[in-house]
């Protein structure tokens, strides 16, 4: 049979030189639009949470774009609520902000710095690809500064040789594809 990752793998489109020179772009759509292929990355993303050291998690969190359609499934599958992690300028204010470096370009990621009360909060953080690891980085730390614990973080895709993975400390990262 067929494994997780090497489902996700061949319905993944991988662009090269996209959206700029010497990027490659991992493009999920088509492995989330399909019916299993749905299924298999939300219940490899459930996953995660037994991980060593991991224990309870009762926040999910979705980085914005495509970890919000994981981050969803994700928090119905675990019983918890869930958290858009959005680009900057989505929220109204007052905000949590952190900038980060991406293979193209800078950017910020925020969080309500009202409403949600992050201190203990025990947080799964969910994103569609890990190149670089900024992305993820910036939401770990975005997180811990509103005073929530990350106790994992997980991925569908892993672009290993940029070692993204080793920008997340001592954070228990799942990948359910390696690339
Ligand atoms: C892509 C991808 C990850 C991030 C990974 O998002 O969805 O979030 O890049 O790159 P990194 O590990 O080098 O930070 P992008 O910023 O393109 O935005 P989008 O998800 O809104 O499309
Ligand atoms: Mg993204």
């Amino acid at each position: 049979d067929e494994s997780a990752g090497d489902y996700i793998a061949r319905l993944t489109r991988t662009v090269p030189d996209f959206p700029q020179p010497g990027v490659t772009f991992a493009d999920l759509t088509p492995v989330f639009a399909d019916p299993a292929g749905l299924r298999v990355i939300v219940n490899g993303l459930v996953e995660a949470v037994h991980a060593p050291g991991v224990g309870e998690v009762d926040l999910v969190a979705g980085i914005d774009s495509r970890g919000f359609l994981l981050g969803s499934g994700v928090a119905l599958m675990l019983g918890t609520g869930v958290l858009a992690i959005r680009k900057a300028g989505k929220l109204p204010p007052p905000v949590h902000s952190r900038e980060y470096t991406l293979e193209y370009g800078n950017a910020a990621l925020e969080i309500p710095a009202d409403g949600i009360a992050f201190e203990g909060r025990r947080v799964l953080v969910i994103d569609d690809v890990l190149a670089t690891g900024g992305t993820l980085c910036a939401a770990v730390d975005l997180l811990r500064s509103a005073g929530a614990e990350v106790v994992a973080a997980a991925v569908v895709v892993e672009i290993a040789q940029l070692r993204g993975r080793d920008l997340l400390g001592g954070v228990p990262l799942t990948a359910l594809s390696l690339q």
